[in-house]
């Protein structure tokens, strides 16, 4: 019998290369593939399923010539993944939902935190030699507790952030599905009934101390935060980023911080990355860090397990547990090989 085939982009924590060398003949290449070098080992015959990074851009084009069956995320999003177009091919998508919900929101936290209370600067001036002891006005920075958290959407990293936020004493605003808006039911809010309010996108984003941001990235969500929205925002007001960085335009937030017009950012992802829109790294009133929401020991295997095992069902022909469009193949499998 034929063992299945399956492509790895980048080297993962365990379990998952146990899992997949024990169900499948496993490639991993040593250093991130360039787009053509993807392209063309998805189009070789030789792979059943690609494993891949949010990294590796998985478009029409390349869905075009791919002849594997499945493409399994490492990562909860996935815009990354042209779904419309693998879905047309009769390819299956995977990902790692639930398991980096916590930590994700423990770094929404951290930057609330670390941009309030200036946790760079103050690191920075102890190393540098410039903390000379106590002073009355050193570092003055703004409260947490008793300021108001407006976060946009409110799934599962909204809500595991508001968990927190509420037990610092923030007041917790929502805006369900920004730009736009939906009803929400006191049932839907389930332990936040009552206990967080439910306001239209224009009014989060002027009644917001700290703007945090949990949307996915789709063409609404383009730059959802423009120079318009941060000119609407309070001039004291911190914006917190730990969703997709183009939800923000990083070039008008840049202009924001310098001019004033909002008071601080943190944030975990970037419209470019790796890449930083010209002057970001110069502006002291900024927390930066390199998308690191689900970087944890016991989250990462976790995602590595669930990337693996999407990975294995995908190559036996099985609709893994976690896949987004199992539609794709509710018809005959095109352009895959058939399962041994
Ligand atoms: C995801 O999974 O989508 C995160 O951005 C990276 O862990």
């Amino acid at each position: 019998m034929t063992r299945a085939r399956i492509l790895v982009t980048t080297p993962i924590p365990e379990p998952g290369p146990s899992l997949l060398a024990a169900a499948a003949d496993v490639t991993v290449l040593d250093a991130p593939p360039s787009y053509a070098e993807l392209a063309a080992l998805c189009a070789s015959g030789d792979y059943d399923v690609v494993l891949t990074q949010l990294r590796d851009r998985i478009d029409a084009e390349l869905l075009g010539r791919a002849k594997v069956r499945g493409v399994s995320n490492f990562a909860v999003g996935y815009n990354n993944i042209d779904v419309a177009a693998a879905t047309e091919r009769g390819i299956v998508v995977g990902n790692t939902p639930g398991v980096l919900t916590d930590a994700t929101a423990d770094v929404a936290m951290l930057l609330i935190l670390g941009t309030a209370r200036r946790v760079v600067e103050a690191d920075r001036m102890v190393r540098e030699g410039r903390f000379h002891g106590w002073e009355p006005e050193l570092l003055l920075g703004a409260d947490v507790s008793g300021r108001t958290l407006g976060l946009a959407g409110f799934g599962r990293i909204a809500r595991a952030t508001a968990r927190r936020a509420l037990g610092f004493g923030m007041e917790v605003l929502f805006a369900p599905r920004p730009p736009g808006d939906r009803p929400v039911e006191d049932a839907e809010l389930g332990e936040f009934a009552g206990r967080v309010r439910k306001v239209e996108w224009g009014e989060l984003v002027a009644s917001s101390d700290f703007l945090s941001l949990h949307v996915p990235l789709a063409e609404e969500t383009h730059h959802l935060v423009d120079a318009r929205v941060l000119a609407r925002m309070k001039p004291s007001a911190i914006l917190i980023n730990t969703a997709r960085g183009p939800v923000v335009d990083e070039a008008a937030l840049v202009e924001a911080l310098r001019a004033g017009t909002i008071a601080a950012a943190g944030l975990d992802v970037f419209e470019d990355e790796p890449l930083l829109a010209p002057g970001l790294a110069e502006l002291p009133n900024t927390v930066l860090l390199p998308h690191i929401g689900s970087a944890t020991v016991p989250v990462r295997a976790e995602m590595s397990r669930l990337s693996a095992l999407n990975a294995i069902a995908m190559a036996a022909g099985q609709t893994p547990e976690h896949a987004v469009n199992p539609q794709a193949w509710s018809e005959p499998v095109r352009g895959a090989r058939s399962s041994s």
